[in-house]
């Protein structure tokens, strides 16, 4: 099939290399001509692991193409993607415009029956509104269909390949035939392509997200009343995953979650029950303590320190907002460690793929390190704000051998708190911490 995918960011690149690679012909554009030109002589431009293969092959074969002219993008083609950003406004509402400003410029362009499929994450009666755009602007038949992503990142491409479902929001028999013909080679191991109405497609998005977000916020609170307890968060959280009713996964606690969806998607539906004079009661807690779990761990920090810095070094780990990213979008590291800059510390980081983004966005006047113990040297304390696999596994003879304290903040449980007992640190992790085990340095 011919398709045409509207903006190159990390759900359009993805999207459009692994429809290419069922051999589809896919033709992605978007207004920024250097970031084309780089794409087309085969860099690139983010990090997702498993995609460059892919993105090379597809190339190399002609059917992963690239232009800056929306025209000839959408000129053969039967379905279009729009894969445009929809930021969060100031008031927590998504910003639409790039959305409808692409449908009313296709509209003015198409000659033929075409598909246009939402593919960012929009907000409920999205798919109404494009479609009044291009109804005022062309004569030619259309569908507009909403079709969410649910893609990690880190594990997009198998995401994409291999989905759990797909849904698809359209009450139209042409769009629905084109979109099984599509879609048919990613579910041949069975799994659901789910029809619905535009409406509650949209809506699923928000809701698989908020649901997972609120997962998260649950065993965070969760851990915090096991610190107060003397309860082990790890045990409860095998006690409760085993009821399949609960499930295992998105079950660890840790400093908040953060990245480009949850936090946005969230803010986004509170938003808009807010104005459908519905109050979401849930939402706003979930948001309520994401925001407080990284003020709570660094206020450990503080506590430990006397809340003062003066002189003191801190090492991380970590500046991702999750690993296999360098994805630092309301990472909860910016905060972090914008606070102990403010406090006087002096800060020394480490992260496997996100530096350079982390110093472009934030200018924060810290160091970098080269791996994982040059951060470590004469550091009066570490602290794991991101789980990459490298952490998991370290020696901690030479961690103690760098360090001037051996203390460790982990915010996202890396290490069995008996090991490091004994290997003689100050452990302090997410609601697996007795009293007895931090010691706080007597003045
Ligand atoms: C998410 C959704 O999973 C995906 O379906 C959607 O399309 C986009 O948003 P992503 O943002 O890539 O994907 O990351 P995800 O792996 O879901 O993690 C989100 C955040 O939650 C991270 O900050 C992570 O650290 C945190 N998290 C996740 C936890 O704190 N605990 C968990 O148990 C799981």
């Amino acid at each position: 099939m011919k398709i045409a995918v509207v903006g190159t960011g990390y759900v359009g690149l993805v999207t459009g290399t692994c429809l290419s690679e069922t051999g589809n012909e896919v033709t992605c554009v978007d207004i920024n001509k250097q970031k084309v030109q780089m794409m087309r002589e085969g860099h690139l431009p983010i990090y997702e692991p498993g995609l460059e293969s892919l993105f090379h092959r597809n190339i190399a074969e002609e059917r992963l193409l690239f232009t800056t002219e929306l025209a000839e993008a959408i000129e053969d083609a039967e379905l279009i993607f729009l894969a445009l950003p929809t930021p969060m406004g100031d008031d927590g509402s998504a910003d639409l415009s790039y959305i409808l400003s692409a449908s009313a410029d296709i509209a003015k362009l198409i000659k033929g029956y075409k598909v246009i499929i939402t593919k960012s994450t929009v907000p409920v009666g999205t798919a109404d509104k494009v479609t009044a755009i291009i109804k005022a602007n062309t004569d030619v038949e259309f569908d507009v269909v909403s079709n969410p992503e649910f893609l990690r990142e880190g594990v997009a491409v198998e995401d994409f390949m291999k989905p759990e479902r797909i849904v698809v929001g359209t009450k139209s028999d042409r769009a629905r035939a084109l979109l099984t013909q599509l879609y048919s080679p990613y579910v041949r191991q069975g799994n659901p392509i789910i029809f619905m109405d535009e409406r509650s497609s949209e809506l699923t998005k928000y809701a698989a997200n908020s649901f997972l977000a609120t997962k998260i916020s649950f065993m965070n609170e969760i851990a915090n009343l096991c610190e107060k307890l003397g309860a082990d968060v790890d045990m409860v959280r095998m006690g409760i995953g085993s009821d399949s009713r609960i499930g295992k996964r998105f079950l660890f606690p840790g400093i908040g979650y953060g990245g480009s969806c949850f936090p946005k998607d969230v803010s986004a539906l509170a938003k808009s029950a807010d104005e459908s004079y519905y109050d979401f009661k849930i939402l706003n807690a979930v948001m309520e303590v994401n925001k407080l779990q990284k003020v709570a761990f660094l206020e450990k920090v503080k506590d430990y320190f006397n809340y003062d810095f003066d002189g003191k070094k801190i090492a991380v780990w970590g500046l991702a907002f999750k690993p296999e990213t360098d994805d630092i979008r309301e990472a909860p590291a910016i905060y972090i460690l914008k606070e102990l800059l403010e406090y006087g510390a002096t800060v020394a980081a480490y992260d496997p793929e996100a530096i350079n983004n982390f110093d472009n966005y934030t200018n924060l006047k810290i160091s970098y390190g080269d791996d994982s113990y040059e951060v470590l040297k004469d550091a009066d304390a570490l602290l794991i704000l991101t789980e990459w696999a490298v952490f998991r596994n370290p020696e901690f003879s030479k961690m103690k051998d760098l360090m001037k304290q051996h203390v460790i903040f982990d915010g996202r449980n890396l290490f069995d708190i008996d090991t490091m007992l004994n290997q003689g640190f100050t452990y302090n992790s997410i609601g697996r911490t007795t009293l007895d085990l931090f010691q706080k340095v007597e003045e």
